[in-house]
């Protein structure tokens, strides 16, 4: 039997709650302070926080205690985990940090890797919320509220509250969870003990909206169903509206995708010229990080799931990472995900995509075999009443943004990129083109990768003159069929 459960520990120390971070970095504080060993402290959690107390040691006069800057942000997301045994492990982490302040950089330790594995357990379950959180509509007028029932692996609701704060900022919602809620009344949130699944509704006038929106954003040709229970795991189906239909969607997959194919008419081809780049600037990246770790695209996807390079990503659901086989010729790059592709987690799966993917099927290129993704990941709008209007990455946003994208070109290696619009344009290149002047062109950077380019397709959508719509369709079909021809080259 160890000690703590014999309790000979010298040191108890009580927490008011599992997610008690401030109470336990106190007693942490004041423990190593106080040079008491990890097996001499046994945690608990306060079944009443006012009756509970801690054994703690004086500090020594004069005495500090110095720990790496980055430990407490590694430890706070950690300590969100639900393993039982987390305060004991990340003190030990504490204790060893005193002698040895580059643990947390030597990956091949056995705690370093359960910091980290814990820190990314607690990262995808938020990603998760952020994503498969559904409300139910309770209430008119006055009263309406709107309310969701979700079941999160770990400890996460307090740290995810803001997020959803700054989402739904305009309504009054209450997330209820098994262990916590969330209550946000346009004023003010508040975080509250938890609840049971039948407090929540489960149906709603929405329900049917959801359900709308998923069968036209579920596009048969592009059907992983491993994939997409892997992004989706069925423990979330039960409370998301959309997923009764998930089943016939994949059983009716295969005949769709073959009608989509057949109804995509052909067309013939255009002309193209060659622009040579002399002075390019060099790019460096904005900042080295662990995420450099990263060996391959779906590694590369987990570790853009924790990206703060810049400050989109405090309002969007989640990084939208590109999408495609890793070893594919062509890269297409787009602006940014707009307001579909920020809920579904993929690129080009809105109105834009809608038209992207028929005009490259048109031209016969495969869009399974090229990898689609954008140069920015993360979803920019302006909130206006209950829609989010898209707004234009600014520069450094693009420049933060490149990080990803010179590791996505680093790992894929493609022999084309294809610049979709004038921010793909700027990313790809360092500086900005006039795109409706160049498009159809390529340009060769430095490092010998070629760049096509050409418009983004939602220019195509937001012309509303039925022959110019038309005419700039053509065009831009014929890119696409340079693309393909390019590609084969
Ligand atoms: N526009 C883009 O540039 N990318 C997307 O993923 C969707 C729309």
């Amino acid at each position: 039997m160890q000690p703590a459960e014999l309790n000979l520990a010298r040191y108890n120390v009580s927490l008011d709650s599992e997610t008690d971070f401030a109470g336990w970095r106190g007693a942490a504080r004041r423990l190593a302070l106080g040079e008491v060993r990890p097996e001499d402290i046994s945690w608990h959690v306060a079944s009443d926080p006012d009756q509970s107390r801690s054994d703690l040691p004086a500090i020594p006069a004069g005495a500090q205690l110095v720990v790496p800057r980055d430990f407490i942000e590694h430890a706070e997301t950690a300590f969100c985990h639900s393993d039982p045994t987390r305060f004991a492990f990340l003190y030990r982490l504490l204790w060893r940090l005193r002698t040895e302040p580059k643990l947390l950089a030597i990956a091949s330790d056995p705690d370093t890797r359960r910091l980290e594995a814990m820190e990314k357990a607690v990262r995808r379950d938020s990603h998760k919320m952020h994503a498969f959180v559904r409300f139910r509509k309770i209430g008119d007028g006055a009263d309406e509220r709107y309310v969701a029932w979700f079941e999160p692996d770990h400890f996460i609701v307090e740290r995810n509250a803001d997020f959803f704060v700054r989402r739904f900022t305009g309504m009054r919602w209450t997330i209820l969870t098994p262990y916590a809620s969330a209550d946000w009344d346009g004023e003010r949130l508040a975080i509250g003990p938890g609840a049971a699944k039948g407090d929540a509704p489960d149906q709603d006038d929405t329900e049917a909206l959801w359900r709308t929106y998923f069968e036209n954003i579920f596009n048969p040709a592009r059907l992983k169903v491993k994939a997409m229970q892997k992004e989706m795991p069925k423990k979330y189906w039960r409370n998301l509206p959309e997923a009764s239909l998930i089943p016939g969607l994949i059983a009716g997959a295969d005949k769709a995708a073959k009608d989509m194919i057949a109804k995509m008419p052909t067309k013939p081809a255009p002309h193209h010229a060659k622009v040579q780049a002399k002075h390019w600037p060099k790019r460096e990246p904005t900042q080295t990080s662990e995420d450099d770790n990263a060996g391959s695209i779906s590694e590369l996807r987990e570790a853009a799931k924790g990206c703060r390079r810049c400050p989109l990503w405090r309002d969007a659901t989640q990084a939208v990472f590109g999408e495609g086989p890793d070893n594919a010729r062509v890269i297409f790059v787009g602006e940014q995900p707009g307001d579909q592709e920020d809920l579904a987690g993929k690129p080009f799966v809105g109105p834009a995509g809608k038209v992207f993917d028929a005009i490259l099927d048109e031209a016969g290129v495969d869009r399974q075999k090229v990898y689609v993704t954008n140069a920015v990941k993360h979803f920019k709008f302006e909130p206006r009443g209950k829609r989010r209007i898209h707004s234009k990455p600014n520069a450094g946003e693009v420049q933060a943004c490149r990080w990803w994208i010179d590791r996505e070109f680093a790992l894929i290696k493609p022999e084309l990129a294809v610049a979709l619009g004038a921010t793909a344009a700027l990313s790809l290149l360092g500086k900005a083109i006039p795109v409706t002047k160049m498009r159809g062109q390529v340009i060769e950077r430095e490092d010998g990768l070629r760049v096509f380019i050409t418009i983004h397709p939602s220019f195509i959508l937001r012309i509303h003159e039925p022959a110019d719509k038309e005419a700039e369709r053509e065009r831009f079909l014929a890119d696409m069929r340079e693309v393909k021809r390019l590609m084969a080259a």
